[in-house]
């Protein structure tokens, strides 16, 4: 699905930024299955060698001692903060019906916690090492709390620390951070969280937590706006960044047509406000609120129309705002 989603957000970047230098680096199960490896050193130089990565949708090949590309990515360019903004203004399109509008964003730590690495399959035992670090931890609150500042409100730390002393220490340094940078914490039990981020999303702003949590929050998250096809997300290091989709490849619809664009091209929006293009930025926030206002959308939404119909209405959209 990334062949689809990627050239329709690729074409409103190079509309609004036809000054960027962009480079192709294909990675994944295509590269995969033509070479045997779906990314090679090259191909990470390649990538080292730009100031950031727009990624869209890979299927990791299906061998179990493939490490996924992705999360190679992540840990390789150590991208720690997963940021993951949601967002409903009211103008209804899933089936779910919010009672309130509301915006908040997850903050998911993207390199430590179960997908440690450190794991093992014996006959009778399997174990994986949940592994957190004071800095892994540190930095990861200060990057809520950056948001949280930016955006007026408190951070929620969610945790199982009535189970996990691995969380007794994220959710102590989380408050410590917090408590640094003056800014207002709450704390929720993710069991709690998941219950109550349904029945009302409207209380929370800024959400800060581990990785497995916070893959698993950010599902459940989606499915209040109408679906993993609308939510961006970026992936930040101290450095560098990589922005994407959160959708996976959805191999069951790839290929048709009708993948929904909006995803792809919101991550291209935190991108653009990552780089300081903040102009280009809004207008494709707006294209994004004009296809929605005007129900040109793909089925997965309630919509009729294909990937690139509903590109070409937000192109025309950012073309007419500019003349
Ligand atoms: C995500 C995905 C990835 C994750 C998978 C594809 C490895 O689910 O970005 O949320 O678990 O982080
Ligand atoms: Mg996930």
């Amino acid at each position: 699905m990334g062949h689809e989603v990627v050239p329709a957000a690729v074409d409103l970047l190079r509309f609004l930024e036809p000054e960027f230098e962009l480079v192709p680096v294909e990675i994944g199960y295509g590269k995969w299955k033509r070479v045997g490896t779906a990314m090679d050193d090259d191909d990470l130089e390649l990538i080292g060698g730009c100031d950031c990565v727009f990624f869209g949708a890979i299927t990791t090949p299906p061998d179990p001692e493939y490490k996924s590309v992705l999360l190679r990515l992540r840990k390789e360019f150590d991208l720690y903060a997963n940021i993951r903004p949601y967002q409903y203004s009211g103008v209804h399109i899933s089936q779910y019906r919010p009672v309130r509008p509301f915006s908040f964003t997850i903050v998911r730590e993207n390199t430590e916690g179960l997908y440690s690495g450190i794991e093992e399959i014996t006959g009778e035992r399997a174990t994986t090492m949940r592994v957190l670090t004071r800095k892994g931890c540190e930095r990861i609150a200060r990057v809520a709390c950056k948001i949280a500042k930016q955006e007026k409100a408190e951070i929620t730390v969610v945790h199982k620390a009535n189970v996990l002393k691995s969380d007794i220490f994220f959710k102590n340094i989380a408050a410590q951070t917090a408590a640094q940078h003056n800014i207002p914490c709450s704390e929720a039990y993710v069991d709690a969280m998941a219950y109550h981020l349904i029945l009302h999303p409207e209380r929370y702003r800024v959400i800060v937590t581990t990785n497995l949590f916070g893959d698993i929050l950010s599902d459940l998250a989606a499915s209040l706006i109408g679906g993993l096809g609308m939510c961006p997300s970026a992936n930040l290091g101290d450095e560098y960044g990589l922005f994407e989709p959160v959708h996976g490849s959805a191999p069951d619809i790839a290929g048709r047509g009708i993948a929904n664009p909006i995803g792809a091209v919101l991550s291209a929006k935190m991108m653009l406000e990552w780089l300081g293009r903040y102009k280009s930025a809004a207008l494709l926030r707006r294209a994004v609120g004009h296809v929605i206002q005007k129900r040109v959308l793909t089925p997965d939404i309630g919509g009729k129309m294909s990937t690139t119909a509903v590109a070409s209405a937000m192109l025309k959209y950012i073309e007419e705002q500019l003349c």
